[in-house]
């Protein structure tokens, strides 16, 4: 539905992204909004691709490393800092593509920026090119992260839904704000769940921050993109997607399948819920009294004008309806032969080597 007109939306972007407006910024912030033009123009450089995804996996990755059980400091900018230590993790295999990319803009600022601040500030300035997405809010003022993340507090896509509702629980995140978060693979892929085809996306259009991640994951699989046998992956419906096994399972799951289909057909509700859990995750292990509201450097991502459709050649009957008080709705299906969606062009260092 969006194919064919992303490019030109994407090239019209960078005229959009002016630079945030500097007038009234607290001289916490004000300091922070030349790394946030540095983020902006050349990192990301007015595209929602591979840079953009990866600055905001890494708010994920560096934040739910924190647990009342083993510790962490969760968003303290450690999966930075103490990157030899965190990147060798397993659930933090592919990262080492993502610091390669947005690394050296932090070590280009670290005398004004700490590492736990420039993760969230990259994570929410990642999203401006992004349409549909919401604006995150940033707070500045995290201190240096103290040590690395404990192992095994990141989820992987194998991990079974209790697993995942418990991990997230134990620091204060109920299963719809999971769903929320979640959103975020509208505007992602993989890159070595399938090591043969990094790049891979989760949905059909990884660059617009529209519902049909939740649509598409809810269809019945009949093939993988590339090889099958991976751990953590399923069947897909459409070629060129790939499909986690956790997003399947939270898609079907009691506990989570409602909330999963209301996102399917409510783009707004989607990015509604998203912003607030992106903001309390930025905030683990911190205290946001001590902390200086930066949002004002974050610019409004644009506009989307979302049309939930059924990819082509599929229809409600393919969908597994999964939520127990409310059937899927009928949507049209997008015209055409049935999508081959091309991988995600790689930023500099994200090739498959990890
Ligand atoms: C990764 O860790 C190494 C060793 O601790 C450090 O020298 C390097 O600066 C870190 N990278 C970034 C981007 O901070
Ligand atoms: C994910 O599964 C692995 C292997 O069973 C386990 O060691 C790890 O603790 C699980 N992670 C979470 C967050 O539950
Ligand atoms: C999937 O797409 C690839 C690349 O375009 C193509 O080679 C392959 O034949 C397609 N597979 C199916 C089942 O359509």
């Amino acid at each position: 539905m969006f194919n064919l007109k992303l490019s030109a939306l994407v090239f019209a972007l960078p005229l959009v992204l002016a630079a945030p407006s500097k007038r009234a910024l607290p001289a916490e912030c004000a300091k922070l909004a030349p790394v946030a033009e540095d983020l902006l123009e050349n990192l990301f450089e007015g595209v929602c691709g591979d840079s953009a995804h990866g600055a905001l996996r890494l708010i994920f990755h560096d934040a739910i490393g924190i647990s009342p059980v083993v510790g962490g400091g969760g968003a303290d900018g450690s999966i930075i800092t103490f990157n030899e230590t965190e990147l060798a993790f397993e659930a933090n295999d592919g990262l080492d593509d993502v610091l390669a990319d947005v690394g050296p803009f932090f070590l280009k600022h670290q005398n004004v920026i700490s590492s736990g601040d420039f993760v969230q500030l990259a994570g929410a300035l990642s999203l401006a090119a992004c349409p549909g997405a919401p604006k995150v809010q940033f707070f500045a003022g995290r201190p240096p992260p103290k040590a690395a993340s404990p192992n095994f507090l990141v989820p992987e896509p194998f991990n079974t839904t209790d697993q995942i509702l418990e991990r997230f629980a134990s620091v204060g995140f109920s299963p719809p704000e999971i769903i929320a978060l979640l959103s975020s693979h509208s505007i992602a892929g993989a890159d070595t769940v399938d090591p043969t085809i990094p790049g891979t996306p989760f949905d059909t259009t990884p660059s617009v921050y529209d519902t049909n991640i939740f649509i598409d994951v809810l269809l019945k699989g009949f093939l993988f993109p590339g090889t099958a046998g991976n751990q953590g992956e399923v069947m897909t419906a459409v070629n060129g997607t790939l499909r986690l096994q956790s997003d399947f399972e939270l898609a079907r799951d009691p506990r989570t399948a409602c909330v999963w289909q209301e996102f399917a057909t409510n783009q707004p509700l989607m990015a509604s819920k998203f912003a607030p859990a992106v903001l309390k995750l930025s905030l683990l292990g911190q205290d946001v009294n001590k902390l200086t509201d930066c949002s004002a450097l974050i610019p409004q991502p644009p506009a989307l004008k979302d049309t939930p459709e059924f990819p082509p050649g599929q229809f409600l009957s393919d969908i597994q309806d999964s939520c127990a008080v409310a059937r899927f709705p009928d949507l049209p299906t997008q015209p055409g032969p049935p999508l081959d969606i091309a991988p995600i062009p790689q930023a500099d260092g994200g090739d498959d080597d990890s």
